[in-house]
């Protein structure tokens, strides 16, 4: 705990990069969709909020403590819903035998897929989570989404139910759901929502709560679809 507090003031320059991207991201849905504005957000800034970069290590270590909480097994198939540059789906790899990532932003797909070397058993695409494919149905014994909900547009109570039972079909029965949401103190936007969002997966029929964990700054939560 104190080490990640000393981290986060540490890489102080992490948290001033996302706030401006989030800004830019808000100036920019005045007057585009919302894919639209995510790819143009991507094309302006490489890494918007800089969760690529290796000097952020207060990120790194996130991913690290996100990815320790799993129920240690391998998975067959991994999906990463809203993956970004693919920081974490890459290295879901260690924890299952094939993963997809996918993100709304074709520009973050396509950066993703150029910047990975090894990509036997990794795929990225282009999806939207409002509107995923059925295909994807009862294909995954684990989901991760980490920091994405927040940002769907539009965003309300109902559209996060719907993404719910949306995501519960695409577990198979039994499937791991890891959900990450950036929690500070309800001061940005982000914050206001995630206590909502792992309400709202808490409350699901489908959904067993496995762990839930507050760190700085971020909520946790591992579901278990029902076998
Ligand atoms: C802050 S980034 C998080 C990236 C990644 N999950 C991580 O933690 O490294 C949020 C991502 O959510 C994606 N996103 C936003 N709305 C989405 C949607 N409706 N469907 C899929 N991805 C979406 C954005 O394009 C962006 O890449």
């Amino acid at each position: 705990m104190i080490w990640d507090l000393f981290l986060c003031v540490f890489d102080i320059r992490f948290w001033i990069r996302s706030a401006r991207s989030d800004a830019q991201l808000q100036r920019l849905r005045s007057e585009h969709d919302n894919a639209q504005s995510l790819n143009l957000l991507y094309q302006e800034r490489k890494d918007p909020w800089g969760l690529d970069s290796p000097h952020f290590r207060y990120q790194q270590s996130k991913y690290s403590r996100m990815l320790s909480l799993l129920p240690s097994r391998r998975y067959k198939r991994a999906l990463d819903l809203g993956c970004g540059l693919g920081t974490l789906t890459r290295r879901l790899r260690s924890h299952a035998d094939e993963v997809v990532g996918i993100d709304v932003s074709d520009v973050a797909v396509a950066q993703a897929t150029r910047e990975t070397t090894e990509q036997s058993n990794l795929q990225f695409q282009q999806g939207d989570a409002l509107n995923l494919s059925r295909e994807l149905d009862n294909g995954f014994d684990l989901v991760v989404i980490a920091d994405t909900l927040y940002y769907l547009s539009p965003l309300s109570d109902e559209v996060l139910q719907t993404v719910r039972e949306r995501v519960a079909q695409l577990l198979m029965p039994g499937g791991i759901l890891l959900l990450v949401n950036h929690f500070t103190v309800n001061l940005d936007p982000g914050s206001r929502w995630s206590p909502k969002i792992h309400r709202i997966f808490r409350s699901a029929r489908d959904f067993t709560t496995v762990h839930e964990s507050w760190r700085p700054f971020y909520l946790a939560s591992i579901f278990q679809k029902s076998p």
